[in-house]
């Protein structure tokens, strides 16, 4: 077979990751944005940097770039990295141009994203994807990968194949609900790091945030036992275990979780580029899903929920939280 073409719906951090590192490889790659993010790439280029290798560049004309979805209608393989505010609206602008057997792999956060794509396309398959690392745009046209880690997502030769050969090994993975819930324990995160304003390797050196993080990550285990969802152990500690080594003091965690702070110094979360540029975040599929997944099993999360009103008051009205302000905050809402 000759080599697959794909198209990136959503070229932002992980578009970007994703597609630049295939089109390094050889690949053909559609990136489709927004006009603003194209007319940068357009200009610059893109910039694939990492803290372990030198950066590789790609210059404007090897790049091809889109702002329709239209241009996904060559495309093998689509992969959905818009935030999950817009997975409804790109499964709709797909729906009328996708070519008949083109594969559709959602790379994004959240529960629910691959069934959207399932409901809006029917007859298509859609495989459900995993990035375990943080990409942040650290520079206009550039997109840095703060730390180590390995793609999941359902299995697919073809498409693992290439993903092999453009430098980024995909596991296989048949339980990619229990991946994403266990990806979504840790996401709770994102909004603690929005909120706090600084860096993640700062803000989970701290104790406090730690101890906000372990609050939603209890909340959000009780919730899964009650809905019968074990998640995936993804990294070396189990997920029942990792409230418990949140809430050690600073010296013990920084010996016991080493591996988990070895994270590049300028690595943020993706909700705080959000909060930044004033764009809506994925709140409501990280903290939101926990509070919802409570309350049709009977269970309050109010830690979550205290999160949800603070990153929506956030989204207006910027503000950072000391750990311990945002810790006193959501104890305070149980
Ligand atoms: N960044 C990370 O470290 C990371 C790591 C793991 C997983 N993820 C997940 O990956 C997904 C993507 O995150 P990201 O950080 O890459 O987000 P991002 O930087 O905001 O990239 C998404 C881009 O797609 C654009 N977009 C949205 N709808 C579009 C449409 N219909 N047509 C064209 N462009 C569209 C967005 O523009 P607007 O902002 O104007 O809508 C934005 O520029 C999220 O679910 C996130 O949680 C991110």
């Amino acid at each position: 077979m000759s080599k697959p073409r794909f198209a990136v719906l959503g070229a932002g951090s992980i578009g970007c990751h994703l597609g630049g590192h295939l089109v390094a490889a050889g690949y053909d790659v559609a990136f489709i944005g927004r006009p603003a993010a194209m007319d940068v790439l357009a200009e610059r280029g893109l910039t694939l940097s990492t803290s372990v290798r030198p950066p590789v560049h790609l210059t404007p004309d090897q790049l091809t770039l889109a702002t329709r979805a239209d241009a996904a209608a060559d495309a093998d393989y689509v992969l959905v990295t818009v935030k999950t505010v817009g997975t409804e609206t790109a499964a709709k602008d797909l729906a009328a141009h996708l070519a008949p057997n083109s594969v559709v792999v959602s790379f994004q956060n959240g529960l629910h994203n691959p069934a959207t794509l399932r409901a809006a396309l029917p007859g298509r398959t859609v495989l459900a994807g995993m990035v375990p690392y943080n990409v942040v745009q650290s520079a206009p046209g550039t997109v840095h990968q703060g730390m180590p880690g390995r793609l999941m997502a359902e299995p697919d030769d073809t498409l693992f194949a290439a993903f092999g050969e453009a430098g980024l090994p995909v596991e296989a993975r048949a339980d990619m609900s229990e991946v994403q819930h266990a990806k979504l324990l840790m996401n709770l995160n994102n909004a603690i790091n929005a909120l706090s304003g600084l860096p993640l390797r700062d803000q989970l050196g701290l104790r406090a945030y730690r101890r906000c993080l372990a609050l939603c990550q209890r909340e959000a285990l009780a919730a899964y036992r009650a809905a019968g969802v074990t998640p995936a152990r993804l990294g070396p500690t189990a997920p029942g275990i990792t409230p418990y080594v949140l809430g050690l003091p600073d010296a013990v965690f920084r010996r016991v979780a080493a591996a988990s702070l070895k994270i590049d110094a300028r690595a943020r979360s993706s909700m705080w580029e959000d909060l930044q540029r004033g764009r809506p975040t994925e709140i409501d599929s990280l903290q939101g899903e926990i509070v919802a997944l409570a309350a049709a099993h009977g269970q309050s999360a109010p830690a979550n929920a205290r999160l949800v009103a603070l990153v929506h008051a956030a989204e207006s009205t910027p503000r950072t939280w000391t750990g311990p302000e945002l810790y006193a905050e959501l104890s305070a809402a149980r």
